[in-house]
């Protein structure tokens, strides 16, 4: 796993934004994951601006979000849908034919769930995945407790996760209380993962990913199973972690390597 750990925010977004469209440009057709909340919404400014001014091409990707409330449809908007849209889709060059975001108005939400499985693999798997992590340890919506095998579903949130996502709605009780989600061993099945935090509010989270067990309590530790894992946090998502200045050791010596130079 590599970590790297930005100053603040804003050198957190512009860093994921880099590695996103470096992945573009050395695979145009690539497949990218989406991920939504308040912690990418930085890394989408940039990634339109480098699009409008430096022409990055979206127009081959193919894009799969990883989760949608259960109950509203793309024009609601709380909805993923309507998130992606707005932030980036409606700004960039992307091809509408090729988003796919789960349908949270699905009648047969266990056939749609396989259909988006298979629509995954019939894209080729996806390339680089983007990933939040919840206060408790989620990716996706795979609240404490989800099976680290777990495929796309239909999910009950935490408490924790609605109080959190409440900001978003004009109360409470409208958040909803169901989602569809790509399970833990979906996300597992991505070559590459970065995943992003910000804030100390997620100081906690950032220390299990990292340094906690592997366990289905913190379902973002499964993270350490995989071969290809980038997580930016800012120094405040960082403060909780026993090793940083190894990590930092570490991300200097992958940038030494990455520009030639000799260590
Ligand atoms: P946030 O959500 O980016 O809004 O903090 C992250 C998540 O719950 O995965």
């Amino acid at each position: 796993m590599r970590v790297i750990i930005t100053k603040d925010y804003d050198e957190m977004s512009k860093e994921a934004a880099r590695i996103i469209a470096k992945q573009i440009k050395e695979k145009p057709d690539s497949v990218i994951g989406f991920a939504t909340g308040g912690t990418p919404l930085g890394t989408y400014k940039e990634l339109i601006r480098m699009h409008k001014e430096g022409g990055l091409d979206f127009s081959k990707i193919t894009t799969f979000n990883l989760d949608e409330y259960y109950g509203l449809g793309p024009d609601h908007p709380q909805s993923y849908h309507y998130y992606m849209f707005e932030n980036l889709f409606n700004h960039v060059n992307v091809d509408p034919k090729k988003i796919h975001i789960p349908d949270g108005l699905a009648k047969d939400v266990e056939a749609f769930c396989k259909k988006y499985e298979e629509e995954i693999k019939k894209a080729g798997g996806i390339d680089l995945q983007i990933l939040g992590i919840g206060r408790d340890g989620h990716i996706a919506f795979n609240e404490p407790g989800s099976s680290l095998a777990s495929r796309t579903r239909l999910v009950a949130l935490a408490e924790e996760t609605i109080k959190d996502n409440a900001r978003f709605f004009e109360k409470e009780e409208d958040v909803p209380r169901y989602a569809l989600s790509m399970g833990v061993g979906t996300i597992l099945e991505a070559k590459k993962i970065l995943l992003l935090a910000s804030g100390e509010s997620k100081a906690d989270a950032v220390a299990a990913l990292i340094e906690g067990p592997v366990t289905s309590q913190v379902t973002a530790s499964a993270l350490q199973l995989h071969p290809d894992v980038t997580v930016i946090i800012d120094e405040a998502a960082a403060s909780k972690l026993k090793r940083k200045s190894y990590y930092k050791f570490v991300d200097k010596m992958y940038r030494m390597l990455e520009e030639k130079k000799s260590l």
